[in-house]
């Protein structure tokens, strides 16, 4: 089994990489392989709604090399995801929305029925809106939400400040833990596929 972890920091070495480093490390000890993807520092496109992902069922149309990178990750299978975001202005990275926009937009196929959590970031205030914002990916995908002894939030200022905060890691390491049982316990129920076809109005028609 493996989970991929994004890391919506600029920062490879932040407080954000902290928190999901505490998530993987929990994970590699029971068994699950971890992948973690940056984002990084160049620009991302956002969803410009040109449909091409729908129309040819292709993925995005703007290629980039980040894009590219997680697609192919999809591509060779992943069993769970979790996404962390630095809080800017009480909101997640807009460069993660971005990206996230683009992929799950593009690829939400490929992520959904895999449990997800995101993870919040922060000096001190807008964690829980960062961690609503991001879960709206997830619940719109089917995708079960895992939980943990708290909302996922890990506190910090300058980048290394979140080793300190003991009860941020302590939760993200139940984070992990049950999301371990959760991969094994959906996996050994062979959770249903089927769907009904799908409706889409907008309100009533
Ligand atoms: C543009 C910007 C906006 C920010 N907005 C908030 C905020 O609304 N609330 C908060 O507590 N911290 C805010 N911060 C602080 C970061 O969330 C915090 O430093 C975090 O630890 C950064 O994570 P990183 O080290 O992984 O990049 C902001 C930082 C930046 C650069």
């Amino acid at each position: 089994m493996r989970v991929l972890l994004i890391n919506g920091s600029p920062h490879a070495k932040g407080n954000t990489s902290i928190a999901l480093a505490e998530v993987a490390k929990i994970l590699e000890q029971e068994g699950i392989e971890t992948v973690i993807v940056g984002i990084g520092v160049q620009p991302v496109r956002g969803c410009v709604a040109c449909g091409s992902c729908r129309k040819n069922n292709t993925t995005c149309a703007f290629s980039d090399a980040l894009y590219d990178h997680l697609l192919e990750i999809l591509k060779e299978g992943v069993d769970g995801l979790v996404v962390g975001s630095p809080v800017y202005y009480a909101g997640p990275n807009g460069s993660l929305c971005a990206l996230l926009d683009r992929l799950f937009y593009s690829a939400g196929t490929m992520l959904a029925y895999k449990p997800a959590a995101a993870v919040a970031v922060c000096r001190r205030g807008g964690a829980s809106a960062t961690f609503d914002r991001l879960n709206k990916y997830f619940t719109i995908n089917n995708m079960p939400v895992v939980p943990s002894q708290y909302w996922n939030s890990v506190h910090g200022a300058a980048a290394g400040e979140a080793l300190e905060d003991l009860e941020g890691l302590q939760t993200m390491r139940t984070l992990a833990r049950n999301m371990a049982w959760m991969l094994r316990d959906l996996q050994a129920k062979h959770i249903p596929m089927g769907e009904d076809k799908k409706i889409k109005t907008s309100f009533v028609r």
